[in-house]
């Protein structure tokens, strides 16, 4: 009849419909080289337990590397037929070393086979995802570096409110991608836990070595509870939701982006490699590449969305159902690792324009804060200091002149306790360097925290690569 591994007890071949429609091998095939990977490791395991002999695992490990090769070049054959990837190599394993091919699924059953995969998947592409994090995090200092004395005006309700460095504007964005990181090494820690032995669902009745298995796989733990093995997709949503939030933080400096490179902000231009034009406005260069970050965000929401949906109803244990976390995890790990490539190149490209920064950081009463603060060393209370100043605000506006270009005489109108020495405060340099208080825009705060940051930079680095070499003692 079919030449399905499951058939023995069907009399009727399946619906070619349905064939089609439970079929995942065009979206589980990237899953090839852990399925391998997985099912060596599972024969030297079951080998050194004499489950099967040593000659039955060579021959079968002999056959599996053929199978990873022909895929590798190409001359892998697909069918719907065969469902899913694991099908797919059991299969030509049996056209590959005949008959011992059907000891591979021993004390195995997909359920646990596709939860390790995903688990093996996983791990690399977190470890890639935040190697990749730790470089933009680096391009990330890098600019604030070279730009500690560029002042641009702070948004609050995008409303001007008191002048910043771009320094410590681009160091809330590392803040950001930093927690992002430690959020994907938290989620490591629950992904990197070995289910292969769980079986079906209730474990096996074989002798087995799953600590081995785990070792071999370079697992440091091994899944505790054989139901829960195989219907925790925790994981996936755990990751998920690490990328949304991380899609969040991209997707609010690409906004920052497209609007700072507006004609109305002027505070950056895109590099042209990295910008594209209108096909019929000759003039526009339009910020397509953040847009497209901006909205690729939504899309890696969705995905968290579905795999909760998915999730959300199905009993213990495993459910079909649960085939569909792949698209949405797949999708979502090819979207955030283009955009932190994306990002890694772009950033350091920006043309910043500093004059058109520090001119807009002077005009609009960003220094009505400080002069509030003046009169508030001077012994006056707050809010009496901030109704006071905002009288001299509506004066000012009324003249369209800024605070500092009002006279001492039409100052002192306001308050007594103005003297000449206000129109010192009122600089824009003192006022960045007077916000000293610990995590402020003062220079030597934001310089303290760049130094900061390259020293964690340099040591999450040298981690992330003992850990991607699978040195045993690494921990994220
Ligand atoms: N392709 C399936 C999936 O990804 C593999 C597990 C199938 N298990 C089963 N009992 N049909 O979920």
């Amino acid at each position: 009849m079919s030449e399905k591994l499951w058939s023995g007890r069907f009399s009727e071949k399946t619906n070619k419909n349905v064939e089609a429609f439970t079929a995942s091998i065009d979206i589980d095939k990237r899953l090839y080289s852990y399925d391998i990977e997985g099912s060596i490791a599972h024969c030297k395991m079951l080998a050194k337990e004499s489950i099967i002999t040593e000659e039955d695992a060579s021959c079968l490990i002999k056959g599996l590397s053929k199978i990873k090769r022909e895929i590798e070049q190409g001359e892998f054959q697909y069918k719907d037929s065969l469902e899913d990837i694991h099908m797919h190599i059991e299969t030509r394993l049996a056209q590959e070393v005949g008959k011992v091919a059907q000891k591979l699924h021993t004390a195995r059953s997909r359920n646990d086979q596709v939860a390790l995969d995903i688990r093996m998947y996983l791990r690399d592409e977190t470890l890639n995802i935040m190697k990749g994090l730790v470089t933009f995090e680096k391009e990330i200092v890098n600019v604030a570096r070279s730009h500690i004395d560029t002042i641009l005006p702070g948004y609050t309700h995008l409303q001007k409110a008191q002048p910043i460095l771009l320094s410590h504007h681009l160091m809330a964005y590392y803040e950001m991608f930093s927690r992002d990181l430690n959020r994907f090494g938290d989620c490591l820690k629950r992904i990197n836990v070995m289910p292969l032995g769980s079986a079906a669902i209730a474990g096996t009745t074989y002798p087995i070595n799953r600590d081995y298995t785990a070792k071999l796989l370079y697992f440091p733990e091994v899944s505790a509870n054989s139901i829960d093995s195989v219907s925790d997709r925790d994981f996936i949503i755990e990751f998920l939701s690490s990328a949304s939030i991380c899609m969040v933080h991209f997707s609010r400096l690409s906004e920052e982006l497209i609007l700072w490179s507006s004609y109305e902000f002027g505070f950056i231009e895109l590099p042209d490699s990295f910008a594209t034009g209108s096909s019929i406005m000759p003039q526009k260069k339009n910020p397509d590449v953040p847009e497209l970050v901006r909205g690729k965000t939504g899309r890696v929401f969705g995905d968290l969305v579905s795999l909760l949906t998915i999730m959300k109803s199905l009993p213990l244990a495993y459910n079909r159902d649960m085939q569909e976390d792949k698209g949405p995890l797949f999708n979502t790990v090819d979207i955030i690792k283009s955009c932190i490539d994306i990002f890694i190149n772009m950033l350091p490209k920006l043309k910043i324009n500093k004059e058109a920064m520090g001119r807009a950081a002077s005009e609009g009463y960003l220094n009505a804060t400080d002069m509030a603060d003046y009169l508030v060393n001077k012994g006056m209370p707050f809010r009496e200091a901030h109704r006071c100043v905002g009288k001299a605000v509506n004066y000012a506006l009324s003249r369209n002149k800024e605070l500092h270009e009002l006279a001492i005489k039409e100052l002192q109108s306001f308050s007594s306790l103005f003297t000449e020495d206000i129109f010192d405060i009122l600089t824009i340099q003192k006022m960045i360097n007077s916000r000293r208080s610990f995590g402020g825009t003062g220079t030597e705060n934001v310089t303290a925290a760049i130094n900061e940051a390259e020293k964690k930079i340099e040591k999450e680095m040298k981690t992330l690569t003992k850990f991607i070499n699978y040195d045993s003692d690494a921990k994220v």
